[in-house]
């Protein structure tokens, strides 16, 4: 089929049976696409949808390049082919090493920076189709400049938001929210300059338009995760993912390739959900985030933290391991420390040992408990722990009241009890109810705060007992002590 074909006859014939191919070929992708969203559902799943997904779109980018080879008269011996060949090998080995090579903890980063690269590139697609036609054949007709505008305001906004988020989440910028006089008016401001731009350049095409449409974009995506506090950098980070899909999509309208369109609407659309399930996790609204003034403390009323203070109540291994074993109904809560410890394996050994000794176990999960979506499950199903244990929020915050003992390790935010109050990072955010339970007991390694940089006052609460360790190191003492009772 693909043979090199000179004489022009017979090489628009072979196009015409190349596309056909190209087309079904790309069905096929969409429905992998949609079949690999649709196994993600589950952890149990999740890995073979993402293989699914990910062959779809390797079948889709070989088609492409034949199609274009096709219209290429299938001669691969030109420079432009030598530069695509070698750019695609760069991006694929760049994309390939930095994704063995990252830690778990570090995958929020790598996700903000492939979003960040996704918004960028399918911005500049538009870009570059717009300039070739300002000093080439032109013909802007609003199909052509619709899709380009759109593309380049939320690709760019996706491109240096997602960089700044990355920075955030590396701790390279400042995890506190930075707001500065008058952020939020130029915030406006630049809302208004992109959008005001994108319908300039759809009634008055020109290169002055696209210009103010990419600045003002540049400087929203900048100023709009600025002020965004730690805690809810989860909600910023899927609604940034969101638009690198929606911004793919317009660059299939602008290239006019159906794959991409397909492929970017599904990103579109699978990321919203999330973005509004995180949203509701949160207690947040999409569009206060997006305005700004989430997690800066200042969105309900002047209530101070309480002052610090309290005892706090150290305790070993030896005290965790009387509690545990004389208890009937344990909750593990495990955090971003778990992962950071990589203390999986020890917090599953942890749970059957008890419950092969007749007690109840369940792990709760909050969702935005570590550093992104589902990051508690996928560790403790690496550890072969049952899902029927893990336990969402909502359906475990009723087991607290009747538990004996709760087990938080490397977990901060998600227990905070000063989220149930106003005028603070973590206000109106949803926690665990760890404190409802009998007894507490908290495994970290000293009495620092979590991500939102925030106190936490479960620390001096009369029923918690502080076992300061590395999560894998005190599970680890524990095991063996515990083991002694059950011997
Ligand atoms: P955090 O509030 O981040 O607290 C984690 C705690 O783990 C720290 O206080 C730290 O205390 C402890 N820790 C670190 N290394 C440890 C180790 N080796 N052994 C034992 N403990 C260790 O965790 P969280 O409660 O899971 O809350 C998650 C936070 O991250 C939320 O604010 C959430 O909004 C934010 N966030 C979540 C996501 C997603 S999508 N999940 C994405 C970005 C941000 P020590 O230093 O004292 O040990």
């Amino acid at each position: 089929m693909l043979v090199m074909a000179l004489d022009p006859e017979v090489a628009t014939a072979n196009l015409t049976t190349v596309e056909t191919i190209v087309k079904l070929v790309y069905l096929l992708a969409a429905v992998g696409f949609v079949m690999g969203l649709h196994l993600m559902r589950s952890p149990a799943t999740a890995r073979k949808g993402n293989l699914l997904s990910a062959a779809g779109m390797t079948l889709a980018v070989a088609m492409t390049v034949v199609l274009l080879l096709g219209t290429d008269g299938f001669d691969v011996t030109t420079w432009g082919w030598i530069a695509v060949g070698s750019g695609a090998l760069v991006g694929s080995l760049a994309g390939v090493i930095s994704a063995l090579k990252v830690q778990m903890t570090d995958m929020p980063q790598l996700v903000s920076i492939f979003n960040a690269v996704g918004g960028g590139a399918a911005a500049l697609v538009a870009v570059v189709d717009f300039v070739h036609r300002v000093w080439g054949p032109g013909g802007f007709e609003m199909a052509f400049t619709v899709p380009v505008g759109l593309d380049i305001l939320i690709g760019t906004v996706t491109f240096s938001g997602s960089i700044i988020a990355a920075g955030k989440l590396q701790g390279i910028v400042s995890g506190a929210p930075i707001t500065f006089f008058g952020s939020r008016l130029l915030l406006i401001a630049s809302a208004l300059g992109g959008i005001g731009g994108v319908v300039w350049l759809v009634v008055d095409p020109g290169m002055l338009p696209l210009i103010v449409v990419a600045i003002a974009a540049f400087a929203f995506g900048i100023l709009m995760v600025l002020p965004i506090g730690g805690a809810d950098m989860p909600v910023v980070v899927s609604l940034l993912n969101a638009f690198t899909g929606l911004a793919v999509a317009m660059a299939g309208f602008v290239v006019d390739n159906t794959i991409l369109i397909v492929a970017g609407a599904l990103v579109g659309a699978s990321g919203s959900i999330l973005t509004k399930l995180m949203a509701d996790a949160m207690n947040r609204s999409i569009m206060s985030i997006m305005v700004g003034g989430y997690g800066t403390g200042d969105g309900g009323g002047a209530v101070a933290a309480p002052a610090g203070g309290g005892t706090v109540h150290v305790i070993g291994a030896e005290d965790v391991a009387i509690q545990l074993a004389y208890a009937q109904k344990v909750i593990i809560v495990p955090g971003y420390g778990l992962a950071a410890a990589q203390a999986q394996r020890e917090a599953g050994e942890l749970g059957s040992l008890l419950e092969k000794h007749g007690v109840t176990v369940y792990y709760a999960i909050h969702p935005v408990a570590g550093r992104m979506p589902g990051h508690m499950n996928v560790l403790l199903a690496e550890a072969d722990v049952p899902y029927t244990q893990l336990k969402e929020m909502e359906e475990v915050n009723g087991e607290f009241d009747s538990c004996d003992v709760s087990v938080v390790i490397g977990a901060n935010d998600v227990t905070n009890p000063a989220a149930r109050r106003p005028g603070n990072a973590i206000s109106g955010m949803p926690i665990l109810d760890v404190d409802h339970s009998k007894s507490i007991v908290v495994i970290k390694r000293s009495l620092g705060h979590g991500y939102a940089g925030m106190d936490n006052e479960l620390y001096t609460n009369p029923k918690t007992g502080m076992f300061l360790s590395d999560a894998k190191k005190g599970l680890s003492e524990l095991l063996q002590v515990i083991g002694g009772y059950f011997e």
